[in-house]
């Protein structure tokens, strides 16, 4: 039975970056976004917004909060409370405030590698320095897993080492992190008194039906040296909709977060609000359906790859919807493997060394797009390598 996310949706000339940054004939799987209709509420509430046709300035949305301190309830036990929240118009500005705030120049700002790009970026952003952990890679056949090398990640602390940010799941390894794991992560950071900062933008897309551990849930000591931020923009592919949520539930470390944003950080508009709301009360259905079509297409990659690239490393992503292949073994006759696929089979991978050094020889791929998209990225992959 054909699913709604089969459906091609001409996203060329849309104002899309994923479709229109690179020249016209190339297929791009490289940023996070997925190429799917947003879920009927979303769409009727936006209407509802533009009908009413007047765009002045936006209150602070109570139904919001109240709808986010159900919901952390019930997924993951968290009990928070409505001004534990803080909303903006992204997720990565955040970062970028954390990494600054409660730093001083020079400081470091630790995280593990390889790792979604801006988390690199946003210390150096404000002359803070980027202190990067390799994960260990646990191999079985083709078959690639990364652990948290905790010996390194404790070893890699100094006096100046003020701030963690975690990803989990972890973009690009596709790790949702066990609570073991987030537990003796966390026991280093509030032994050597490090502030959490934990991104977790990909929490609801879990590929194989387990469950999220936020970070700040597992215990009081923790949350209170945690600040979470989470979003809609990725489970229901909403991003151009303009909201991120925080929460913090140290009072102490919240009013020195927004007193960084001051004057810096806009506002988040009517259509962020009206988008969030619908997602988180009315979309569950939409993301019901939605997680079994990405699983395919993640089970559809990883079975291309063993057929087709026998001698590529290879994640089997438990949550999100973001492949990383190791090419290192073909030597492709290029600069990088992302060079040799956008060049031989004009298809636009995300840069491993983007990641990090440990992403050197490894490409990200979106899976978020049609079974037929991802088809046809794949046969161009192999059309390329086999013209060697
Ligand atoms: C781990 C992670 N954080 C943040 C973002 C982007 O968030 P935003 O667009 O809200 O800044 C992404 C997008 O790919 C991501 O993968």
């Amino acid at each position: 039975m054909p699913s709604i996310f089969d459906e091609i949706i001409d996203r060329r000339n849309s104002g899309s970056a994923k479709w229109n940054y690179y020249d016209a004939d190339v297929l791009p799987a490289w940023v996070a976004d997925t190429d799917f209709r947003s879920p009927e509420p979303i769409l009727k509430a936006l209407h509802k917004a533009a009908d009413h046709a007047v765009f002045g300035y936006h209150l602070d949305s109570k139904v919001l909060r109240e709808t986010l301190v159900k919901r952390l309830a019930d997924r993951y036990h968290w009990q928070v409370k409505t001004t534990d929240f803080m909303f903006t118009p992204n997720l990565v500005s955040v970062l970028n405030f954390v990494s600054k705030a409660f730093t001083a120049p020079g400081d470091e700002v630790l995280m593990t590698t390889p790792v979604y790009p801006p988390f690199i970026s946003a210390p150096a952003n404000s002359d803070r320095v980027a202190t990067m952990v390799d994960m260990r890679v646990v191999q079985n056949g083709q078959e690639i897993r990364y652990e948290v090398d905790f010996d390194a990640f404790e070893a890699a602390i100094t006096p100046r080492t003020k701030v963690f940010i975690l990803c989990n799941p972890h973009n690009p390894v596709g790790r949702m992190w066990s609570q073991a794991e987030l537990e003796r992560l966390a026991a280093i950071c509030l032994r050597h008194n490090i502030l959490i900062c934990a991104d977790e933008i990909h929490c609801d897309l879990i590929m194989d039906g387990g469950q999220h551990i936020p970070m700040a849930s597992l215990s009081p000591e923790i949350a209170d040296r945690t600040i979470t931020i989470m979003s809609p923009s990725k489970t229901f592919n909403v991003p151009a909709l303009g909201l991120a949520f925080s929460v913090i539930q140290n009072e102490a470390l919240r009013a020195t977060l927004e007193k960084s944003m001051m004057g810096f950080m806009p506002h988040v508009g009517t259509f962020g609000y009206a988008g969030a709301e619908a997602a988180y009360a009315e979309c569950q259905p939409w993301l019901d359906e939605l997680l079994p079509y990405l699983r395919g297409n993640r089970d559809f990659l990883v079975a291309y790859v063993q057929e087709h690239f026998p001698q590529v490393r290879y994640t089997k992503p438990e949550a999100t919807y973001l492949g990383w292949l190791d090419w290192n073994a073909m030597n492709l006759p290029a600069e990088s493997p992302y060079k040799f696929f956008l060049e031989k089979a004009r298809v636009a991978l995300g840069d491993g060394i983007g990641f990090g050094e440990a992403g050197k020889g490894f490409t990200r791929v979106n899976y978020g797009t049609t079974r037929e998209t991802l088809t046809e990225i794949l046969e161009r992959m192999r059309a390329a390598v086999e013209s060697i």
